[in-house]
């Protein structure tokens, strides 16, 4: 159960009797109402509990279904803060070894080490830069007892640091990071020369676009979209089709409403994202379901962005409802969470990870806008991914329990990610890697 927004009897209720008695709704009657998921089960981020007592996520197929409870998320009524800094001295008597150290340095299922530093050898592939190359790091001279500190909780050293407190929050044991340190100090130059350009993330070549993203030959899901066309037209279980009161096809009747969301919808008492509104809008006007992250929402969705397609990004940025809801969304974006403690910003702003690699993956850069191409098409999947899929993965594999793909924790952070789009025009279904 959430805090903010409508019972579905109380605003079914206003759309028969229309748009008037949706003026009359106050904030205050809205604050006073809660909001359960309508998502698909696999999209709420809930729990089973298996036979022998364990918690199991329950998550998209193929998802992670660790539970990383006992880490922060960015549920607003989460109240724990960061962990604290932890100042630790290396336990005497430790010995690393070296071999064991550099295949952990490289091991996927636990860093890698790699994905932010690159290290020397032609098997360490996609190496990244997020972090500086530690290729000679041995040559240096640090101290053992130092970076032993650095590994297990490097904000000792770095305040705000994009590397996770491996030791801190339990990624790494003590003999592990052991380990590591000893492989690191045996990295010393002269380094051979380079073969291979694309191994070092500073030389290798970025990646190319994915060519017209609404040529239908190019991006599937441009055909995707039409499947929208038979729900819009055909009347629900309740005796009603969008088309009865949305005359005009969905191209006139929806132009330029995409253009507005996410916003602060009165009747619900929460910003909302397309999805988020048709979840409610749709089953209360025609009887037909529309979960976020089904087919139906999906596509549906594209639709009525399509419509808005070569229109810039309009949001409202000033009612003190959106003033407030942006400053909590830009709070989550910069909000430390999981077992890795990692935000947004850390890979997502040009003084962290943005436009550097993680591992093989050129990092966007919010400043750039990431919204405007949203539902997109990812070519690695074969799926449709909406902008709260995309957040729900983006933590998911950082050791964070996701929220519910309609929260209005995800609808806050889209509000704040889109101010960034604004007066750009919308491009909508997009396709990238
Ligand atoms: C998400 C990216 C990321 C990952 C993964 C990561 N680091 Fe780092 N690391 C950084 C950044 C960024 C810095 C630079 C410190 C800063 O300015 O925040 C750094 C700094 C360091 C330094 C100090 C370098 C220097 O020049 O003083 C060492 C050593 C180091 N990391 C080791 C590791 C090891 C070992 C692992 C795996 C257990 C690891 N890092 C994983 C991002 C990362
Ligand atoms: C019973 C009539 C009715 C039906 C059926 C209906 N709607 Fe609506 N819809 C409304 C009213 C009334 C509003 C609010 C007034 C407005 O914004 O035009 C609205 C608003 C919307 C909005 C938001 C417009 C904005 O500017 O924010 C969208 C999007 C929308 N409807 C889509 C749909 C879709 C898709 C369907 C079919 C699944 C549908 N509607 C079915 C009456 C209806
Ligand atoms: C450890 C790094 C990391 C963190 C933390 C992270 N992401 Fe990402 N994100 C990625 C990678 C890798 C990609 C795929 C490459 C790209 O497009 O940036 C990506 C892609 C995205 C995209 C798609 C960009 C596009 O143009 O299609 C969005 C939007 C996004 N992330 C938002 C977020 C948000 C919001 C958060 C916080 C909830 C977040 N990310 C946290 C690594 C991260």
């Amino acid at each position: 159960m959430r805090r903010l927004s409508a019972l579905p009897s109380l605003a079914l209720g206003a759309l028969v009797l229309g748009c008037a008695v949706m003026a009359r709704q106050t904030p205050e009657d809205a604050g006073m109402l809660t909001w359960t998921s309508r998502a698909l089960p696999e999209a709420r981020g809930d729990f089973r509990v298996l036979p022998d007592g364990r918690r199991e996520a329950i998550r998209y197929k193929g998802w992670p279904t660790r539970d990383f409870s006992a880490f922060r998320t960015y549920d607003y009524d989460d109240p724990r803060p960061e962990p604290v800094v932890e100042r630790v001295t290396m336990p005497a008597g430790l010995k690393g070894d070296p071999t064991k150290g550099r295949a952990l340095f490289l091991d996927r299922a636990k860093g890698p080490c790699s994905g932010c530093h690159l290290v020397p050898g032609a098997d360490v592939w996609p190496a990244g830069n997020v972090g500086p190359d530690l290729s000679t790091l041995g040559d240096r001279g640090l101290p053992d007892p130092y970076l032993y500190q650095l590994v297990w909780d490097p904000r000792v050293v770095f305040p705000d640091t994009a590397m996770p407190p491996w030791g801190r929050n339990g990624v790494f044991t003590s003999e592990e990071v052991a380990h590591l340190l000893a492989y690191l100090q045996t990295l010393r130059g002269p380094l051979p020369p380079e073969t291979d350009p694309d191994r070092n993330p500073l030389t290798r070549k970025k990646p190319v676009g994915f060519g017209d993203n609404l040529d239908p030959t190019n991006n599937p899901a441009v055909l995707l979209a039409e499947d929208a066309q038979a729900p819009w037209e055909q009347k629900g279980p309740a005796g009603r089709a969008c088309a009865d009161c949305h005359p005009g096809g969905p191209e006139r009747a929806m132009r330029s409403v995409a253009t507005r969301y996410p916003k602060h919808v009165r009747i619900y008492g929460r910003v909302m994202s397309l999805e988020d509104f048709l979840e409610a809008h749709g089953p209360e006007t025609t009887g037909r379901p529309y979960p976020a992250e089904s087919a139906d929402n999906l596509t549906m969705t594209m639709r009525i962005k399509m419509a808005s397609n070569g229109l810039a990004v309009a949001l409202d940025t000033s009612s003190p409802e959106a003033r407030a809801a942006i400053a909590r969304g830009r709070a989550t974006f910069y909000r430390k969470v999981g077992a890795r403690n990692h935000s947004c910003a850390d890979c997502h702003t040009s003084d962290k990870g943005a436009k550097k690699f993680l591992g093989g993956r050129l990092l966007a850069d919010v400043s750039d806008g990431l919204t405007r191409h949203f539902p997109t098409w990812r070519t690695d999947r074969g799926e449709v991914w909406d902008l709260r899929k995309r957040f729900q993965w983006c933590m998911t594999p950082l050791g964070t329990n996701m929220l519910a793909a309609d929260a209005v924790e995800y609808a806050e952070l889209e509000l704040y990610l889109t101010t960034f789009d604004r007066g750009k025009p919308l491009n909508v279904p997009g396709i990238r890697h």
